[in-house]
């Protein structure tokens, strides 16, 4: 009797005390395991006659109860201390400074450097931003812009079709241009437009020069005294802003383009001394886009009486100009995604939110 008693108040020191779920296991088998002294005691209950079994049994199963529960709350509050260990020790503090070491830190691509700047400019001069689909229809591609089927131009643009043709019928493709935007905006809702349109767009080309997608960024303003004078002012802010330089000289070349007219082809001057490019310096010329006041026939597409609207648009490529301010010179692998490249190339980003990086793309 006693012994018992000695050693249920001997075990459940033991178990108040363990100090880890390893410790009380080792405490509970030392009573209930296959050697434990209460299995034993249990055990030796057959032995016994009739009477004394009823009063040993009930003591046991008293101890064992009380054990049980014992090591039933110790268990919890050892898990309950180890969960909160855990917490402690994974605890996120949300106040500290980032750790900022270049090599943690990613790269803006040159191609979303360029956008956002171009955009900036753009939306300082009071642009705002449009978009439309990479995967277009001959209509909006081609027809609305003045390019009806079996015009010569369609086949200048190496463009990529696709097998399936849409609901209506059209033959699908892969915007040759950033153009089928200013059809899409005309369409979508009444003048005034001003819009700056930055996207992908693709055609079957493969050089130094050429990825089969590239970028452009398309610019179209529609009003009703809109004039050639407002397409050479816009164009040339831009390109003093962009190219960081009050004296870059350009020259508007006549031109043609099927959804504009007149046509103009802008060339900037440069310097190409010594095999370097230099934007802004020497005599000669370097074309970066193409433009032009919106075809009467194009306005009438989307709606619009030509007698009462009108307007220019342009049409720059994206990575090209990149490629000049940056002096990057393989286009090829701009699309590379080799992490060199980009290490070496990109740029680091600010923290400060500028209008680009907050206009969604
Ligand atoms: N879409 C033309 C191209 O890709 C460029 C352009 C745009 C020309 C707008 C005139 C006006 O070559």
């Amino acid at each position: 009797m006693t012994e018992i008693v000695k050693l249920a108040e001997e075990a459940e020191r033991a178990m108040t005390a363990a100090s880890s779920l390893e410790a009380l296991e080792e405490a509970r088998l030392s009573v209930l395991g296959k050697k434990g002294w209460l299995s034993a005691a249990l055990k030796e209950l057959g032995a016994l006659n009739a009477e004394e079994r009823k009063a040993r049994a009930q003591q046991l199963n008293e101890v064992k109860d009380r054990l049980a529960a014992v090591l039933e709350s110790r268990k919890t509050a050892l898990n309950d201390a180890a969960i909160e260990a855990r917490l402690k020790a994974e605890r996120l503090d949300m106040t500290l400074p980032l750790n900022e070491s270049a090599e943690a830190q990613g790269r803006i691509h040159p191609v979303s450097q360029v956008i956002d700047e171009i955009t900036e400019i753009f939306a300082a001069m009071g642009f705002s931003i449009a978009e439309g689909p990479d995967i277009e229809d001959d209509f909006h591609n081609f027809t609305a812009l003045n390019m009806p089927p079996e015009h010569p131009a369609r086949q200048m643009q190496d463009t990529f079709y696709l097998p399936k043709r849409g609901a209506d019928g059209e033959q699908i493709v892969l915007r040759t241009h950033t153009s089928p935007v200013q059809i899409r905006t005309m369409r979508g809702g009444p003048p005034p437009h001003r819009i700056v349109v930055p996207g992908r767009t693709y055609r079957s080309d493969y050089d130094m020069t050429h990825t089969p997608m590239f970028h452009q960024v398309e610019g179209l303003v529609i009003d009703r005294t809109t004039h050639m004078g407002h397409l050479k002012g816009v164009l040339t802010e831009f390109c003093k802003a962009f190219f960081e330089t009050e004296n870059v000289k350009m020259r508007f070349r006549p031109s043609y383009f099927p959804f504009t007219e007149p046509s103009a082809e802008v060339d900037i001057n440069c310097s190409r001394e010594g095999g370097v490019l230099r934007v802004g310096e020497g005599d000669d010329w370097l074309e970066i886009l193409g433009s032009g006041m919106v075809h009467p026939r194009v306005l009438q597409h989307c709606g619009l009486d030509p007698n009462e609207w009108q307007g220019f648009a342009f049409g720059m490529g994206i990575d090209r100009i990149a490629m000049l301010k940056y002096g990057i010179p393989d286009l090829r692998a701009f699309f590379d995604a080799d992490l060199r490249w980009l290490k070496h190339y990109g740029f680091v980003p600010l923290d400060i939110p500028t209008l680009g990086q907050g206009v969604a793309r």
